[in-house]
């Protein structure tokens, strides 16, 4: 009897004790950076690279379309419920009498670096069913029911930090939960990790790693630029293979092989818990060499998990983001079958829509600024780190290095229309170089039908960097000059920044085009919350600077959860205290659109009205910003005593911005004169036109950016502070 029964107990031992074992896969490698580049292009007579629509006839990729719609059937009614109740509820409904109509939700997250991340992260969790304050408060549940997420720049780094850590709830992702999540670590700086000094050698290996990562790619004959060490930075801290262990080390991938158009095999994806993600890029016109602002006319882009796209009218046109990478001209590979994968990278796709480098040419002014200006810079090493940062920033500029290069699907394409339809790149940039730093042009396209659109507003605006109205006022303009046919427009606003400082709607939440004319509205209702003090008069902590690298864990805390109290809160008028009916309003706001979708419409209810009253922007009858007393506007820094390296420099030197740019700049720009300097010798190599290289070709980067002399100038003197921890 027993012996029979021996092995597959055996068996059964075994196979529970090897189910036990942690499944040991690779984390891969740093060099999976790279595209391939030689693979089977797809049939494009059954299976076109490229979709083309118009303004008249627009359409969605139907792979987006199939998602919204089981996400809208299987997971969106329970989210409702679980938000408002079924019954009739503190609102006023009876849920029952919207006979399953929802409105269409999306959320919007702008630029601003790791400030508007911060930003859009505390806020999320202030909206997250899952946080039990937020759901005690009522605010909680609005997460739930987005159809859409878009993110521009600094915006995009938490949208792509959602998907790619399988949705998580916010203070596992941010903070890290001592388990599979190691949170951000943006202690760690982006740009110098190990402190200010470049050259200490762990800073030196982290670099060696980010470089190996942009010659694996450039080995295969895609041309590189800045925006490629920036996107391996990036994907260091926001994707989900880097902890304080292995930081240093070249033991994990560290995102490097994550693709975007992958996002569809992450579990949260496949079960439609998420929002579908969108991520902003603008596009410098090819060859113009511009390092200002844009106007309004070169086409602004969207990265889905399906295409790269734009529903501009003078475009209109969308491609298969899998093999993104491959030169199209008028749908076709201009190298035969063979076609590219494995170029959508996450840290590229995020890195390309925070690629604000061209701008960042203006940054020599700051220098000159800094130079003439602040006296303890003008002498000795202060100078000598400034002029040796202007002479290298000069010698990238040349170099025109400073863009997003994506080779062009869209070539032949609209020629008619289209500005870049004769050329074979695509010059992207950070999505806020036409001023819009908020990413409602997906979220505006007329075959999206939003009814409700929501703005995590971590916009800087003006000098304590609070947003001041002007990124919506850039995108209700360019909506209404350039997107009439294809985009929904904006609902009335304060026309100036001025007068959105002076109703104070840019210092507590707001709903925007509460009372279309209308049926169906002529205008989505805009959730607007923006970044704002404290309203119990605390000293703020969440208006940082764009160019603040690195947080130190304290200053993160503290910012996660003034935010989170903000977003719970609400205002009361002439009060610093919470609005308890603030939940509810929330609720009336996302909801209300709904009222017009049965017939005969059901009349908005008495608390609902109440709300808006308090709420909603009136521009017959603005309200004030006198209504917000007690607000505290100016930056005090938590955590003075316990900061990292460079911080301690940076604020004993009262030169954040100019300072925080430093260490990046001088990466970026030794990393350029590295690649330059490796992708000239490869082609001497294999083209043996040895003859036509000059060495001086890069007269300030001779040697290799590891051989380069460790000029005293780079370290900061002992005086200037402490740079110990
Ligand atoms: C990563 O790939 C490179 C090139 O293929 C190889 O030399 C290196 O050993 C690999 N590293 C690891 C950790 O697998
Ligand atoms: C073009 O195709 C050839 C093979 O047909 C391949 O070796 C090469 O890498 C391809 N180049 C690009 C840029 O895709
Ligand atoms: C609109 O697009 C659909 C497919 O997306 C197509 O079947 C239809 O013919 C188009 N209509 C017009 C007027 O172009
Ligand atoms: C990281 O994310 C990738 C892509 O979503 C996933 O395949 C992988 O399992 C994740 N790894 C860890 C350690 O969570
Ligand atoms: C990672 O690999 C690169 C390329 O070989 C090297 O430069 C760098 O120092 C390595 N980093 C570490 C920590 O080994
Ligand atoms: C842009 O820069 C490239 C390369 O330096 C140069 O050839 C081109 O003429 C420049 N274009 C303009 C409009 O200045
Ligand atoms: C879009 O096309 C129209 C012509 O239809 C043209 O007038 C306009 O300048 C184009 N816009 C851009 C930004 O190229
Ligand atoms: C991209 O092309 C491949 C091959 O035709 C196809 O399987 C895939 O569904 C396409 N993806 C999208 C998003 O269109
Ligand atoms: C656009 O392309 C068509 C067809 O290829 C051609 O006939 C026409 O001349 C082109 N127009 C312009 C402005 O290049
Ligand atoms: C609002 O912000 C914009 C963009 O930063 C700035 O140019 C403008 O001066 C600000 N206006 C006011 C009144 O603060």
């Amino acid at each position: 009897m027993r012996c029979p029964r021996r092995r597959p107990l055996r068996n059964a031992l075994l196979s529970l004790i090897a189910s036990s074992i942690p499944p040991v896969y690779s984390q891969g490698n740093v060099t999976d950076y790279a595209p391939a580049t030689n693979v089977q292009c797809p049939d494009i007579s059954t299976a076109p690279l490229i979709r083309v629509f118009t303004p008249q006839n627009q359409s969605i990729h139907p792979q987006e379309a199939e998602y919204i719609t089981r996400r809208t059937q299987d997971v969106l009614p329970g989210a409702w419920a679980d938000w408002l109740g079924t019954g009739v509820g503190g609102h006023g409904y009876n849920i029952a009498d919207f006979q399953g109509n929802f409105p269409k939700v999306g959320m919007a997250i702008p630029g601003g670096g790791l400030r508007s991340a911060m930003y859009g992260a505390g806020c999320i969790s202030g909206l997250d069913a899952r946080d039990e304050a937020a759901k005690n408060a009522g605010t909680g549940g609005l997460l739930q029911v987005a159809s859409y997420l878009a993110g521009l720049s600094g915006g995009s780094w938490i949208t792509g930090s959602l998907m790619f850590n399988n949705w998580p709830k916010i203070s596992d992702m941010v903070l890290g939960n001592g388990n599979d999540m190691d949170g951000w670590l943006l202690e760690l700086s982006l740009a110098t990790p190990d402190g200010i000094n470049i050259f200490s050698n762990k800073n030196q290996e982290y670099f060696g790693s980010l470089l190996w990562s942009v010659r694996a790619k450039a080995d295969t004959g895609i041309d590189t630029s800045i925006t490629d060490p920036w996107a391996r930075m990036i994907s260091f801290h926001f994707l989900n293979q880097t902890n304080r262990k292995n930081f240093f080390t070249n033991d994990s991938a560290h995102g490097a092989g994550q693709l975007w158009s992958k996002i569809p095999q992450i579990p949260a994806y496949q079960q439609h818990q998420t929002p579908f993600p969108i991520v902003v890029a603008d596009s410098r016109p090819v060859g113009s060499n511009l390092t200002t602002a844009l106007s309004f006319d070169p086409i602004v882009y969207e990265i889905s998990p399906m295409e790269i796209a734009s529903y501009d009218p003078n475009l209109s046109a969308g491609m298969n983001l899998t093999y993104a990478g491959t030169h199209l001209s008028n749908g076709r590979s201009i190298n035969g079958s063979a076609c590219v994968t494995g170029f959508d990278q996450a840290g590229f796709v995020m890195g390309t829509s925070a690629s604000l480098f061209n701008i960042m040419y203006s940054i020599q002014q700051l220098f000159d600024f800094a130079r003439n200006k602040l006296s303890s810079f003008s002498n000795g090493d202060g100078a000598g780190l400034l002029y040796i940062l202007s002479r290298q920033l000069r010698e990238v500029r040349t170099r025109a290095d400073d863009v997003a290069n994506w080779p062009s699907p869209f070539n032949g394409l609209r020629n008619e229309t289209f500005e870049d339809s004769d050329k074979n790149w695509l010059e992207l940039i950070d999505g806020s170089s036409n001023k819009e730093n908020i990413p409602y042009s997906p979220l505006f396209v007329r075959a999206r039908a939003l009814d409700v659109i929501v703005t995590i507003e971590g916009t800087s605006s003006d000098s304590n960097n609070w947003p001041n109205g002007s990124a919506v006022i850039q995108s209700q303009e360019r909506l209404a000059r350039l997107l009439l046919q294809s985009h929904q427009q904006f609902p009335p606003i304060p026309p100036t920044a001025e007068a959105f400082i002076e109703a104070g709607v840019n210092a507590r939440p707001t709903f925007f085009g509460c009372d279309p004319k209308q049926s169906p509205p002529e205008f989505p209702l805009v959730i607007y919350l923006p970044n704002s003090p404290p309203i119990n008069g605390d000293d703020p902590v969440s208006n940082t600077n764009t160019f603040k690298l690195a947080y130190t864990r304290k200053h993160q805390e503290l910012f996660l959860s003034q935010v989170h109290t903000n977003t719970i809160s609400g205002f009361t008028p002439n009060a610093n205290t919470p609005d308890p009916n603030y939940g509810i309003c929330l609720q009336c706001a996302a909801i209300d659109r709904a009222r017009l979708k049965v017939s005969p419409p059901i009349s908005r209810s008495a608390i609902c009205d109440q709300c808006f009253q308090q709420y909603c922007y009136d521009p017959l009858n603005p309200p004030s910003k006198l209504e917000l007393p007690g607000r505290k506007y100016v930056f005090v820094d938590p955590d003075p005593v316990g900061i990292s390296k460079i911080e301690g420099f940076l604020s004993k030197n009262k030169f954040a911005l100019i300072g925080a740019f430093a260490g990046l700049v001088v990466f970026l720009a030794l990393s350029i004169a590295g690649l330059l300097f490796w992708k000239k010798r490869q082609t001497q190599q294999r083209y043996k036109r040895v003859q036509s290289m000059h060495a001086d070709d890069v007269p300030l980067f001779r040697s290799r950016y590891s051989d380069h002399p460790r000029g005293e100038s780079y370290e900061l003197p002992n005086h200037r502070g402490p740079l110990g921890r």
